[in-house]
């Protein structure tokens, strides 16, 4: 059994959907050897980081950047991952009201430094919400849990 760390920062009802939506898609009854732990950014610890085999990271963007709660949880989990866990499989979503991309460029600066492997591009969800960012979240969970029960990445 595989496990895919869901960590999902979700302060809102928007982003509480897009949460539900991504364990949706990990859940899929299609995938029988993948299990699903969901946890709030400032729940995650290093050891959750390290006994799994694959993130899926979701994130809202503020004032430009990733919310606090998702930067704390790579400043107190960095140094204990980074020599473990280099190749660990990873997906984000970044929830953004209008922009997203100064998200996007820390995440994939930070992702470059832990070696972790990208499974998609990251996934912005800018402006109005709409009722397919959902579905697009589903599918990048999917497609991620799907991908590691057939040992693709
Ligand atoms: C204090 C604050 C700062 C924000 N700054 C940004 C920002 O810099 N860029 C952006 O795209 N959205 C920004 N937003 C919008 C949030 O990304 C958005 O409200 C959040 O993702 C939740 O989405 P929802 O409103 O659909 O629930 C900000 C929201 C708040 C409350």
């Amino acid at each position: 059994m595989k496990t895919l760390l869901l960590i999902s920062h979700a302060p809102s009802p928007n982003t509480q959907r897009l949460r539900d939506a991504a364990l949706r898609g990990a859940c899929h009854e299609d995938i029988d050897n993948v299990r699903c732990v969901v946890k709030a950014p400032q729940d995650t610890t290093a050891d959750d980081i390290l006994a799994c085999d694959a993130v899926l990271l979701g994130t809202t963007e503020n004032l430009g950047y990733m919310a606090g709660l998702t930067k704390d949880l790579f400043d107190r989990c960095y140094y204990s991952v980074i020599e473990e866990k280099q190749g660990l499989p990873f997906g984000l979503y970044i929830r953004a009201g209008h922009d997203g991309t100064g998200t996007q460029r820390a995440i994939e600066s930070i992702v470059t430094g832990l070696r972790w492997r990208w499974v998609q591009p990251p996934l912005i969800l800018r402006g109005e919400w709409q009722d397919d960012f959902a579905n697009q979240v589903e599918e990048l969970s999917m497609y991620l849990a799907v991908s590691l029960e057939n040992g693709i990445v």
